[in-house]
């Protein structure tokens, strides 16, 4: 049966979360204290680029399945399940910062405690939070709101950028922590939809499980990335081909092929995020995970190393050059920033004395909120390159690809491309006339 939900924060994980609940028929209240995203997402505009959500954000507005306001007390009222989906950045220490759920959490239990509402029984963190969190939320609660029945449950979501909507509709699974049956019956019948007890199940377990596999589950993806690029400069060095290798292992099935992938490091508001809390809550407890660490420790690397070969290319300085990079979001299909690697990489560049134009299909203007004008924007791929020493891909869009190559030589000032992202072959490069370094493979020059 449909039911009546609020989501507080409208972020990715809220607003995808909003939409896709509202779109299996529920009556979803979104809340934000940004009364300007509040504003947008009123007139169906979605504050993200995300492929896909913005049709069923419309459908589902204009449905009267969605509702938008900056009042908590509003958006609760009717609820009977309440989704947390708030930030938690990281501290000065790297721990999570998980004030903001606090806060909110004793928000709500105040705001029941006062008007007396009796229909709201369930409180679900969504965001990730560090292990020990829904215990400690529904101790709050409980102080805050004693003669209350309100059961905290964490529920973390899985999805990532750029696919966000199709994964939550179809998660490979749905983890629920949460030892109360009352609890768990409400949540099976709300994800009762989207899954599938065969292959894509819910998944019931202890509230401080669910919040370990969020955890484990981003850091295992990165640790899979940091392998593969440690192995990239062990091919480079040995003169082995890292996609080669990629490929020969990721047939086997007990690999797989996905987060295999070299490049110039994984980034994003997730990722490096949550590996440093994981390694900061394991200390906390007076532990070190090793592979963690050197999973972070690999992937800063792996940028350094990265700027490190164009500053050795260019004769140990970038003073005075020029280079056109393509792609500043952390990923393709986003115009997500955060934490990007093209970003990091642009920053040392400039720090080195280089001019940079940059293009970027969707985070142009959430570059610029970040740079300013301390790099130059490109109208299109092929403007960037315009009197560039080189260029050098950050992003793996889909349109850098297959590239009319007679118009990038006629731009460059010399045929160079530093590759982060492995987007063509080295054979083909050589053949085409570039001198052409990417990762994990042998570097090419025209003619040699
Ligand atoms: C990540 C996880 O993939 C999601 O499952 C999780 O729910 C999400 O974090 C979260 O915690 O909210 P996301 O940050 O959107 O999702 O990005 P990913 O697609 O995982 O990519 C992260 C970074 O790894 C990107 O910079 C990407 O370029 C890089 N990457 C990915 C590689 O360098 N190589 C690969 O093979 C795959």
């Amino acid at each position: 049966m449909a039911q009546t939900l609020a989501v507080i924060g409208t972020g990715y994980v809220g607003l995808v979360s909003g939409v896709c609940f509202a779109e299996h028929g529920n009556t979803v209240w979104c809340m934000d204290v940004d009364q300007d995203k509040i504003e947008r997402l009123r007139r169906g505009e979605s504050p993200i680029y995300e492929p896909g959500l913005e049709p069923l954000l419309q459908r589902n507005l204009h449905e009267g399945r969605l509702i938008f306001t900056e009042d908590l007390r509003q958006a609760i009222h009717h609820a009977t399940v309440v989704f947390l989906c708030l930030p938690t950045p990281p501290d000065q220490d790297g721990s999570a910062d998980i004030h903001y759920v606090l806060d909110t959490a004793r928000a709500i239990a105040e705001i029941v405690a006062h008007d007396g509402i009796d229909r709201l029984r369930i409180l679900v963190n969504r965001s990730t939070v560090p292990v020990g969190t829904t215990e400690q939320v529904q101790t709050l609660v409980r102080q805050v709101a004693p003669s209350a029945d309100i059961r905290v449950a964490s529920n973390p979501e899985f999805m990532s950028e750029g696919n966000a909507v199709q994964q939550t509709l179809n998660p490979d699974r749905v983890v629920v922590g949460s030892s109360d049956p009352d609890v768990i019956t409400v949540l099976r019948e709300l994800y009762q939809p989207f899954v599938d007890d065969y292959d894509r199940p819910l998944l019931v377990m202890d509230d401080k499980s669910a919040e370990v596999t969020k955890y484990a589950a981003n850091a295992f993806l990165a640790l899979r990335i940091s392998f593969m690029n440690e192995l990239s400069r062990y091919c480079e060095s040995v003169g082995a081909d890292i996609e080669l290798v990629r490929t020969g292992i990721s047939l086997d099935p007990r690999i797989g092929r996905t987060y295999l992938h070299p490049g110039i490091g994984f980034g994003g508001s997730c990722l490096p995020k949550d590996i440093r809390a994981l390694v900061r809550s394991a200390h906390q407890v007076g532990m070190s995970l090793q592979l963690v660490e050197a999973t972070a420790n690999i992937n800063a690397e792996q940028l350094h190393r990265f700027v490190e070969r164009i500053r050795h290319r260019f004769g140990g300085s970038l003073a005075r050059r020029r280079f056109a990079v393509w792609g500043l979001a952390f990923k393709p299909n986003t115009d997500d920033v955060r934490e990007s690697p093209a970003h990091k990489l642009i920053s040392a560049l400039l720090a080195d004395g280089a001019t940079i134009t940059a293009y970027d299909p969707e985070a142009m203007d959430t570059t610029r909120r970040v740079l300013g004008d301390r790099i130059e924007y490109a109208r299109d791929m092929y403007s960037a390159l315009d009197g560039a020493d080189a260029l050098i891909v950050a992003t793996e869009w889909a349109e850098f690809r297959m590239p009319d190559w007679d118009n990038i030589k006629s731009r460059l000032q010399e045929n160079v491309i530093f590759d982060g992202r492995n987007l063509w072959h080295p054979n083909m490069m050589q053949v085409l006339g570039f001198e052409y370094h990417s990762i994990g493979r042998r570097s090419v020059f025209p003619g040699v």
